[in-house]
């Protein structure tokens, strides 16, 4: 148990089967069920609540900490962040228009709350053509995604609030829900016999009913961390048991387009019925298919929640910037390009990591995504923190694995980006070795989690 903890696959806050039941189901005897019971609630693994048998838990709640938090010497290499360098000259090239374009909009006062007329068409036109037929009301122009989550939470989410989350998760999505003082509710993705990571439907639905949350946010395509993609059939599922139980979905589609071997099955918001009705808010941004710098992303919801958003927008960042907003509306018209040549780059990166990292540390083991932007690695021992803490001494900057989960789990793993140039990663894979041999030189704390 304490290592399904420690991999994310059992969460913290579910009940654990009665000492007798465990023993008869293992074949085992009650006392050692009872001994082993005892010292998880010694570690903090397990906790007795009064009246409603034992549940489990985990020694560490404290909130991820912020990626980079102190600025790297020049020279360091960031594995920290997972995101594309700018296509320069399609970057530069939408500066020029937008500079171009600029004087039409110089005689407004620049607040537009929602976002430029223009470039909210451009996106629902995008969002249709993905499966997801879109009114320009429907959508608000937001600075990149993360800040599209946040509006959405301060609409949906009060203090003591639950929210369901997938374990692992981006670790920005995390911080928000402890920072909007809510509950985070994580529910693992499981691994299917042929190896596939997909989402579980009946362990969703148990935590919508159990936890009755305020909202959720999922990553269906090219999750962030693990790259898993959710199946065509499980989209249905999920969709269904949300709706069942009128909680809204945040489904963050900003890796969507950052697949490599195969498209995924259509966008998880076209599978909730008419817009009206619909409990799935979509949120996207250009920071993976072109650049993170532009900070430009949006939000897609039922036209009453967008007005919501609009009217509380304003104690936030009041409204977003018109030049970016037109350097994007420029590089959309060029997005399926851009968005395959990222990809073309995206593979490049995957599979040339994937032949340097095991040959490099061979205690390591990965799989092979089907997309998004790093190997997800299992080091085989519970150190990913001790490595992050120690790789700054090789100029390497890492997030280590538990900062993408709930309750401390995923000390066994380390997110590798592999968006930087090959030389880069080359230098990066040697720098991650000689880290790793470091450890071997002095055993961390950490190793004796599990
Ligand atoms: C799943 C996910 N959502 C959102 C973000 C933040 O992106 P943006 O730049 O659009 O705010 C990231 C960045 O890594 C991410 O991986």
């Amino acid at each position: 148990m304490q290592a399904l903890l420690a991999d994310g696959r059992l969460t913290p806050g579910v009940r654990v089967p009665s000492e007798r039941d465990l023993a008869a189901a293992l074949g085992v005897g009650r006392g050692t069920v009872a001994a082993a019971y005892e010292r998880m609630r010694a570690s903090g693994h397990l906790v007795r609540r009064r009246g409603s048998g034992t549940w489990t838990a985990t020694p560490t709640e404290a909130p991820p900490l912020p990626f980079t938090p102190a600025p790297s010497p020049a020279g360091t290499i960031d594995l920290a962040h997972a995101a594309p360098t700018a296509p320069a000259e399609a970057v530069t090239e939408a500066g020029h228009a937008a500079l171009a374009a600029l004087p039409a909009h110089l005689c407004s006062a620049g607040y537009d709350v929602v976002g430029l007329s223009a470039l909210r068409e451009a996106v629902a036109d995008r969002l249709a053509d993905e499966g997801l037929p879109t009114h320009p009301d429907e959508v608000l122009i937001t600075s990149g995604s993360q800040h599209a989550h946040s509006l959405v939470a301060r609409a949906l989410v009060r203090p003591g609030d639950r929210v369901v989350l997938d374990q692992p998760t981006y670790p920005n999505a995390i911080g928000l829900v402890h920072d909007s003082s809510a509950r985070p509710v994580p529910v693992s993705l499981e691994r299917s016999d042929d190896g596939t990571l997909d989402w579980d439907v009946r362990a969703l639905a148990a935590a919508l009913r159990e936890s009755t949350p305020a909202t959720a946010y999922l990553v269906a395509d090219q999750h962030n961390p693990t790259g898993a993609v959710m199946g065509a059939a499980t989209r249905e599922g999920v969709v269904d048991a949300f709706r069942r139980h009128g909680v809204p979905i945040v489904v963050d589609d900003s890796l969507r387009d950052t697949w490599i071997d195969a498209p995924p099955p259509p966008c998880l918001g076209s599978f909730a019925g008419p817009r009206s009705e619909s409990t799935v808010i979509t949120i996207g941004s250009l920071s993976k298919t072109v650049w993170a710098g532009l900070r430009i992303g949006w939000l897609r919801a039922p036209r009453a929640l967008v007005r919501r958003i609009a009217t509380t927008r304003a104690s936030d960042d009041v409204a977003p910037p018109v030049l970016g907003q037109l350097m994007a509306l420029a590089l959309l018209e060029r997005h399926d390009e851009l968005a395959a040549t990222n990809r073309a780059r995206l593979r490049a990166g995957r599979d040339h990591l994937l032949r340097a990292l095991p040959a490099a540390l061979p205690d390591w083991s990965v799989r092979r995504p089907g997309g998004g932007m790093a190997l997800w690695a299992d080091l085989g021992a519970p150190r990913s923190s001790a490595l992050a803490e120690a790789a700054p001494r090789h100029g390497l900057v890492l997030a280590s694995g538990p900062r993408f989960g709930v309750g401390g789990a995923f000390e066994s793993r380390l997110r590798v980006p592999y968006t930087l140039p090959l030389d880069v990663l080359d230098d990066a894979v040697v720098r991650l070795a000689a880290t790793w041999d470091d450890l071997d030189r002095a055993p961390s704390v950490l190793t004796t989690v599990v």
